[in-house]
């Protein structure tokens, strides 16, 4: 049911583990399935420059976590920001139709974790 490269990216996924010292975290589920996706970020300057995931989820939201996460490191928060699922389902090169909702974690943790940077960095300097 999924082509070789979700199958590599989730069983060698890239990015995985907690993160000690980030600086941003996201956490989102999935209420039908029950699976959580946790995205861990260290942003410095605007630029993510280390980011992790813990998923507790299944073989498509591994793949989509692991190749989300590679997708931005390194990238401004704004890129990050304008990431879809849609992208990270051609990266993959596709995944089977019932389980393109697996994909929207990826982005949706990505995003909650950029915000949760953005809303910490407002508190820090409130006249920017
Ligand atoms: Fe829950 Fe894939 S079935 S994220």
């Amino acid at each position: 049911m999924y082509n070789e490269k979700v199958i590599n990216e989730f069983r060698n996924p890239q990015n995985m583990g907690e993160m000690e010292d980030a600086n941003a975290v996201g956490t989102v589920g999935n209420a039908t399935c029950g699976d959580i996706m946790k995205i861990y970020m260290k942003i410095e300057d605007n630029i993510i420059k280390d980011v992790s995931f813990q998923t507790f989820g299944c073989t498509a939201a591994i793949a989509t976590s692991s190749i989300a996460t590679s997708m931005i490191k390194g990238k401004t928060v704004d890129e990050a920001l304008k990431l879809t699922n849609a992208e990270v389902v051609e990266k993959l090169g596709g995944l089977p139709p019932q389980k393109l909702h697996c994909s929207v974690l990826a982005e949706e943790a990505i995003k909650a974790a950029v915000n949760d940077y953005l809303k910490k960095y407002k508190t820090e300097h409130p006249d920017k």
